[in-house]
């Protein structure tokens, strides 16, 4: 018990509380005994970030410089001073309450509000403190960090300090700025996930390692323009892949730059129609938020096409756990059926996966100068609705980051 007291405390105070029991530590805090190291700890308590206390419009999203600072809890996690953040769809999308009810089940607390809710995804920063189990020398505390929040997180990088998982942290390639750090790992694991996790392109060994691979497959891209569109993109022109991509006709340059082999207009039927021409795909990759219908659209052979536009969420907010699940099944099945009766490939849902052997690959090629980052537009700290608004907008190219600094 005493040692849990000691781990939640910054190192240089151990020395106050070495040897007393909680509930000495306690009444010396309260009492207000020790009052400068007392002042330093309760500073360092609070901290300032966004929450929202309902579900609803960007009104919801309340900014407060008062807010508990996270505390380490578990021997693996890390504390993070924020540096920079992202807003990605899904922050758009919980705020207005997607997810609801799996998250509860994932948090494990089916019966506990979530409120107040932080979001933010992903962020760089500054390593404050290593939990008793994590890998000092792989994570060194002082150290410039980036790293992912699993969704299961009521709370997020949206706030000065995040606490998460070792398995979620890394270190940042030096050449990026915070924010450019903080707008490759959320969107780049969902790529790095759907190509390798997913379709399996690179094999048991692409899923389980940083080797990455699928050198000489033929991929296409639906929208190349965006946050996962655009990493996916460069990860696999880097791994030696064919890629084709689509997106709107002002960011086909854009698209070429990142290196796609062939960029083709999603709103000219006719270039579409040149698609067929390139078949067959070992993957098609949709990044543009079209889902399973978009393949029904397509009339040429695929091996597999992989969606990140699953109605898993929102089966499960609509039906409840076992009724969503049992949709969502039927969903892909249906879209399967579809696929495979008219000589195409196989359907998959694709999803964001905190794991450490993505984030390696996406920090090698980003040192390899293989991977740049896409910054649609940045905002301060205090303009974070301004940010949700432009990612609701849609038509980004890149991704929207809010700097801290
Ligand atoms: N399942 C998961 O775990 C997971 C994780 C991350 C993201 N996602 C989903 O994956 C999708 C992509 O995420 P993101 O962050 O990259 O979003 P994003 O930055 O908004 O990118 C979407 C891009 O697609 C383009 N686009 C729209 N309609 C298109 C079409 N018919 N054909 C080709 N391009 C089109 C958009 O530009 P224009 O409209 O100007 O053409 C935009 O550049 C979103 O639906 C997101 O919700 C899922």
């Amino acid at each position: 018990m005493q040692l849990k007291v000691l781990l939640r405390v910054p190192a240089r105070n151990f020395h106050i509380f070495y040897g007393k029991s909680v509930a000495s530590v306690n009444n010396m805090l309260n009492e207000g005994q020790n009052d400068v190291q007392t002042q330093t700890h309760e500073h360092k308590l609070k901290m300032s970030g966004w929450q929202i206390h309902n579900y609803g419009d960007f009104d919801e999203l309340l900014f407060s410089d008062r807010l508990k600072m996270p505390q380490i809890k578990q021997s693996n996690e890390c504390l993070v001073k924020v540096h920079a953040t992202s807003i990605n769809p899904i922050d758009v999308a919980m705020l207005g309450g997607y997810g609801a009810a799996v998250l509860k089940v994932l948090r494990c607390q089916p019966s506990v509000i979530e409120f107040p809710l932080t979001l933010g995804r992903e962020f760089c920063g500054t390593l404050i403190q290593n939990g008793m189990s994590v890998n000092n020398f792989k994570l060194p505390v002082g150290q410039r960090v980036w790293g992912v929040v699993p969704v299961q997180n009521t709370q997020g990088a949206h706030a000065e300090y995040v606490c998460v998982p070792d398995y979620c942290v890394g270190m940042v390639p030096e050449s990026l700025t915070n924010t450019e750090a903080a707008s490759v790992l959320y969107a780049g694991l969902t790529a790095w996930s759907g190509i390798y996790l997913t379709a399996q392109l690179g094999g048991v060994c692409g899923a389980l390692t940083a080797d990455g691979g699928g050198a000489n497959k033929r991929v296409l891209v639906l929208g190349g323009s965006g946050a996962v569109g655009s990493l996916a993109i460069q990860i696999l022109r880097a791994q030696g892949s064919q890629v084709l991509a689509t997106c709107s006709e002002n960011a086909m340059e854009l698209v070429q730059n990142l290196g796609a082999d062939c960029v083709i207009d999603y709103r000219n039927p006719s270039k579409m129609a040149t698609l067929r021409n390139f078949a067959p795909y070992d993957l098609v990759l949709d990044c543009s938020g079209q889902g399973t219908e978009a393949a029904e659209a397509l009339d040429f052979k695929y091996d597999q096409y992989v969606t990140f536009s699953s109605p898993l969420l929102k089966n499960i907010d609509s039906s409840g756990v076992g009724l969503g699940l049992l949709k969502n099944f039927a969903n892909i099945l249906e879209a399967n059926v579809k696929s495979l009766t008219n000589r195409k490939g196989l359907i998959k849902y694709g999803f964001f996966i905190p794991a450490p052997q993505g984030i390696e690959l996406l920090k090698q090629l980003v040192e390899r100068k293989k991977l740049l980052p896409l910054i649609d537009s940045c905002y301060k700290f205090n303009e974070l609705p301004e940010a949700f608004k432009r990612v609701k907008a849609g038509h980004l190219r890149g991704k929207v980051v809010v700097s801290l600094d």
